[in-house]
């Protein structure tokens, strides 16, 4: 298959009406503190037995196209003997492989962050790949203060996101880009609108100047939002100022948006993306979600350590997997978060 068929497939196998994304690609010490959060002590194998139990989770792909792992997770297999990835793809679930190095402080940029991992990244690509990898995740990162992000950090943040991309298109892997505005902070609905205009904006630039065909991508983006330390908003207030941002800057060529859901709660990312798929203004993109702990967290609290609590826990998940999928077609309301 050509480059470009391999990519138009994942996309077709990928993008529907009602699914999203699973982000189970925590780094070993971002797992590390939310296993230690609910007692568990991070080991190889307290990992393996957490993801394979999301995975082999009855039913779970209705209601998601994909999930992102991190690279331990590829090797690793189910109480069966089956490598996570089949496991995966055996629920029509297609894995991808989240390939940045994490991040540190951009030099010259006080305050702004720049992510690691461009050198090799082909070649670490290819090995994923074999190992069943169709999508890669790459985040940059973006707090917002008084003075940040600078021109600097948008315009090195920008480049870094547009050349993983065009490595993983040669490479035939979809890239999802992941510009992640922060919502720690006690910014306004307005700033945070402000910097996702200059943040997306600038992406594209640089996309559109690396060649990145936008057709064969994903856009993960933060929702518009106030910082996490000023008033909750509404779901309609969330989802108005993240269509005008979004309609202002992003390509009706972009086939699906699906936000991060960046320290919401889990009922608060469904509802706000239920306002978004009900929002009244025509948009061209699927809007869904790849949702790290908006989507775990009632998992991971119910199975707390204990392998006992496996169809508790697989419950968990699929409750919050079937709300945001209704939230896809503007159908979830809060009522339904009661029913088991
Ligand atoms: P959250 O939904 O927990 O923000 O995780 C998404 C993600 O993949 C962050 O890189």
């Amino acid at each position: 298959m050509s480059i470009y068929a391999q990519l138009q497939q994942t996309m077709d196998d990928m993008i529907d009406a009602d699914r999203g994304i699973l982000a189970a690609d925590e780094s070993t010490s971002t797992i590390t503190k939310r296993l230690s959060a609910i007692g568990v002590e991070s080991t190889a194998e307290n990992r393996r037995w957490y993801r394979s139990m999301l995975l082999s989770t009855p039913d779970l792909g209705r209601y998601l196209c994909g999930v992102i792992f991190y690279e331990e997770t590829l090797n690793q297999k189910d109480e069966n003997g089956m490598l996570l990835p089949e496991l995966a793809s055996s629920q029509g679930i297609i894995p991808g492989i989240k390939v940045d190095k994490g991040k540190g402080d951009l030099p010259g940029a006080p305050g702004d962050m720049i992510t690691y991992g461009l050198d090799g990244l082909a070649e670490r690509l290819k090995g994923y790949r074999d190992q069943g990898a169709r999508f890669a995740k790459w985040r940059e990162v973006y707090p917002i203060t008084p003075h940040n992000p600078t021109l600097l950090g948008l315009t090195a943040n920008a480049e870094t996101l547009a050349r993983y991309a065009a490595v993983c298109q040669s490479c035939g892997i979809v890239p999802i880009v992941e510009p992640e505005v922060l919502i720690d902070g006690d910014h306004s609905i307005e700033r945070s609108a402000e910097v996702n205009e200059q943040v997306w904006h600038s992406v594209f630039h640089a996309l559109h100047q690396h060649g990145v065909r936008l057709e064969h991508m994903i856009l993960k983006p933060s929702m518009v939002t106030a910082g996490k330390e000023a008033d909750t908003l509404s779901p309609e207030e969330v989802a108005d100022a993240t269509i005008r941002i979004l309609r202002r800057t992003v390509p009706a060529a972009v086939p699906s948006i699906n936000f991060l859901s960046g320290g919401q709660t889990p009922e608060e990312a469904t509802a706000n993306l239920n306002a978004l798929n009900r929002h009244p203004a025509t948009t061209p993109w699927h809007l869904s979600m790849s949702y790290g702990r908006a989507l775990q967290e009632p998992a991971m609290k119910a199975w707390s350590g204990d392998s006992d609590k496996r169809e508790e826990a697989q419950a968990a998940l699929l409750k919050r997997a079937r709300l945001n999928s209704l939230a896809r077609r503007g159908e979830y309301s809060p009522e339904l978060e009661k029913e088991a």
